[in-house]
């Protein structure tokens, strides 16, 4: 599906934006192996989060709406079914990642995933190949690679897994298939990824320890009882990223309400402030914040690879960011956006192109020439390769530079940011969806 984005004067707003997105994923997941009933405020409606309703459903869950969007699930831990269809995660690699762990290790059933065009093109070995150490019995093409995949759930064995690659999806995975192996399972990050799937089975009292040094963090996981609780889901700093940005670049100022900034989820915000951005953040009531952007003078960044998986999803619109400033910005150690729901260094750059923005291409990254735009207000044409961050990131350039922007696979938003079209026609901008013949 084809959108035409237009923008009219850029209007300051507070926003709300959808429940994080990652918390979602796991606040579903997490009822495949804990008991009891829970009740979760804020959850995400993204396609991607339902593709996680779906799945915990097709195993047995039940999952009740209330009318304030909150829901009622009713865990099923040990008593989890096989189901009788293929299981399907759309385009989130999270939710094929942490369900192969949790899949794993349900001795006695055997599953089936699989996903969209992205999902079958990502790689799955950095799941598989700890699974199978831990003795799970997993098929795939390319020897287990690549999604189709088939499980069948055995009795695991523990190991001590150091994380090749910084992943939060690969640790949870093998988190998650500890819950099923005798004895104590431990991954070690040397360099720290967002650690909700740690958080939250420790909130439902799992017998996990983290071990903190200067070098790595230590998690070790044992198979535990898990009591469910009520979770509350903060708004997704992923998604308030576009906006924050948009207050940044334009005349006005933008405030986003109760998002996560914990560790791993805030380096756009260092990075943001880094550029020089007018940037205020204040802690809310209930342990999350309010971020508000003004007009900012920016300049260009360096970024090294450095702390990369604190900031690795907003790249597309932190180099969106970096063509509307002074100076040349470089972005290195980056080789992981190549894995993501499309080739990201591939996709920012072809998008910034298409704007006029001189750019060029690294092996493990990018750079951006800052102001280096096409001032001709023509319609220009992006083709997102499906990959919502892209759609979004030239959205908001859009909504920047003025004019109108064809942008080819924009029904991807709903995959992470379903109120995104609500919000940035609040804001001032046009958006027309149109179909198209692909
Ligand atoms: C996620 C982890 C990150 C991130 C993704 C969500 C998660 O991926 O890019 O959008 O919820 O665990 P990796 O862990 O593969 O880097």
């Amino acid at each position: 599906m084809k959108a035409v984005v237009t923008s009219g004067v850029v209007a300051g707003r507070d926003l709300t934006v959808p429940g994080d997105k990652s918390i979602s994923h796991r606040a579903l997941l997490l009822s495949l192996v804990s008991n009891g009933n829970y009740r979760v405020f804020g959850l995400s409606s993204a396609d991607d989060v339902m593709a996680s309703y779906r799945l915990v459903e097709a195993l047995g869950a039940n999952i009740d709406a209330h009318e304030d969007g909150s829901i009622t699930i009713s865990a099923v831990g040990a008593e989890a079914k096989e189901p009788n269809n293929i299981l399907d995660v759309g385009n989130s690699g999270t939710l094929i990642r942490l369900a192969s762990g949790i899949l794993s290790q349900m001795e006695g059933s055997t599953f089936f995933m699989t996903g969209d065009a992205s999902i079958r093109r990502r790689p799955m070995a950095r799941v598989t190949n700890p699974l199978r150490q831990m003795g799970a019995e997993i098929y795939g093409r390319q020897a287990g690679n690549l999604a189709p995949l088939a499980i069948v759930g055995r009795r695991l064995t523990p190991i001590e897994y150091r994380l090749p690659v910084a992943s939060a999806q690969v640790k949870s995975a093998v988190i998650f298939a500890g819950l099923g192996a005798d004895g104590a399972t431990v991954v070690i990050e040397g360099e720290p990824t967002r650690s909700h799937t740690e958080e939250m089975l420790l909130a439902f009292g799992a017998d996990l320890n983290i071990d903190k040094s200067d070098e790595s963090n230590r998690i070790s996981i044992r198979p535990s009882t898990l009591q469910a609780r009520d979770i509350y889901v903060p708004g997704d700093p992923s998604s308030a990223a576009f906006f924050i940005a948009l207050g940044l670049m334009t005349n006005t100022s933008m405030r986003v309400n109760g998002i996560y900034l914990g560790p791993q989820r805030d380096g756009f915000i260092k990075i943001f402030k880094g550029m020089g951005a007018n940037l205020e953040i204040i802690a809310d009531d209930n342990g999350n914040f309010d971020a508000i952007s003004h007009t900012s003078q920016l300049s260009s960044i360096a970024i090294d690879g450095h702390d990369a998986a604190a900031f690795i999803d907003e790249v597309p619109i932190i180099a969106t960011v970096a063509a509307i400033c002074d100076g040349v910005s470089e972005f290195r150690g980056l080789g992981e956006l190549r894995h993501k729901e499309s080739d990201r260094i591939k996709t920012t750059l072809a998008m910034l192109k298409s704007f006029g923005i001189e750019c060029g291409e690294y092996d493990d990254g990018l750079f951006v020439v800052g102001n280096s735009h096409t001032q001709s207000a023509v319609t220009r044409v992006v083709d997102a390769h499906f990959d919502h961050r892209i759609a979004m990131s030239a959205s908001i350039l859009t909504m920047v530079l003025g004019g109108r922007t064809e942008i080819e696979g924009f029904d991807s938003v709903s995959t992470s940011f379903p109120t995104f079209v609500e919000l940035l026609e609040s804001v001032g901008g046009g958006i027309e969806i149109v179909e198209s013949d692909r």
